[in-house]
């Protein structure tokens, strides 16, 4: 029987990048992201005569395949006859989060594909097996991912947030966030100060959310925005996701914040810059930014839901 799952990227404001134990994918310092409802991963499982994946409808490369056919071995031990199908509608590989919700969506269908039901701590263990991130898409709203490998909701109303994708490039990056970030952790002498910051960071945004303090949202999210990129610059030899048009982006949205905009920007492992307003600047806010000649995505809003059968 065939079975589907959907799954939402979420966009860490603190992020997690380095792991302190490789195998069980434990990160050095805690992050905290919000999952977004538009952008998404829908993944099925089906019945074939042999391993088949299919990525945004074409044949994933031997490494993808490789990746999703050890991953799903912790579902089932027997052989894995299976056609599984997974598509983005959004661009892969390039900062979205996109391996995120897709290993989110995939743990769920193959939860149910080969009748494991396993429970939360189970599912999270197996989920950010396949990528840390992923185990903040199994869930909607704001999430914590611990260093003790597990997740922590944060009950805070989200209503007001609209995420907007500033796109500079929609390419597959040349360097995966898992091979940087083991370059960061071993070679970057900025890593210890990303990895203190963003551990004191977690606990003062998990509050700001909680109080809906917009303002000191934005605040401590951008402060983190760039700790990321700085510390794969210090690398050896540099990581450089982010090039001239994400700093015109980040350029644009200090503009429009100077112009009286309630808005603030976050950045991932790619060059896209991401900004997040309040649902009554949305309108206006994009007006401004496509003005300026940019291409934007969004309004998004913050999702509900975390990854699920459909
Ligand atoms: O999901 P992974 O293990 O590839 O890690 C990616 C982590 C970042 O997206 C770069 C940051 C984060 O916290 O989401």
């Amino acid at each position: 029987m065939k079975v589907t799952a959907k799954a939402h990227p979420n966009i860490a404001l603190v992020k997690y990048f380095g792991k302190k134990d490789s195998k069980n994918v434990l990160p050095y310092n805690d992050s905290l992201s919000i999952t977004w409802e538009g952008l998404e991963t829908v993944t099925s499982i089906e019945p074939a005569d042999g391993f088949y994946f299919l990525m945004n409808g074409k044949d994933a490369s031997s490494e993808d395949k490789a990746k999703v056919n050890a991953f799903l071995s912790r579902f089932s031990k027997a052989p894995l006859n299976v056609l599984i199908r997974s598509t983005n509608n959004f661009p892969t590989a390039a900062g979205l989060a996109s391996s995120a919700s897709a290993f989110a969506a995939l743990s769920v269908a193959a939860n149910r594909y080969f009748a494991c039901d396993f429970d939360k701590q189970t599912l999270e263990t197996i989920t950010r097996k396949g990528s840390g991130s992923a185990i903040r898409s199994l869930y909607g709203g704001a999430n914590r991912f611990n260093r003790d490998g597990h997740v922590t909701h944060v009950d805070a109303s989200l209503e007001d947030y609209r995420l907007f994708v500033i796109l500079v490039d929609d390419s597959k990056k040349a360097l995966s966030s898992r091979e940087a970030m083991k370059r960061v952790v071993r070679t970057s002498p900025l890593y210890k100060a990303f990895v203190n910051n963003a551990n004191e960071h977690v606990s003062l945004l998990s509050d700001a959310l909680v109080k809906e303090d917009f303002t000191k949202v934005g605040s401590i999210s951008e402060e983190n925005a760039l700790a990321m990129p700085g510390a794969m610059l210090a690398a050896n030899p540099p990581i450089r996701f982010m090039n001239d048009a994400s700093f015109a982006a980040i350029r644009l949205v200090d503009a429009m914040k100077h112009e009286g905009f309630e808005v603030f920007y976050t950045m991932d492992a790619g060059p896209n810059v991401k900004m997040i307003t309040k649902s009554r600047d949305a309108d206006s806010l994009k007006k401004r930014a496509s003005k300026a000649g940019f291409t934007i995505l969004g309004p998004f809003k913050p999702s509900k839901e975390g990854a699920r059968l459909i």
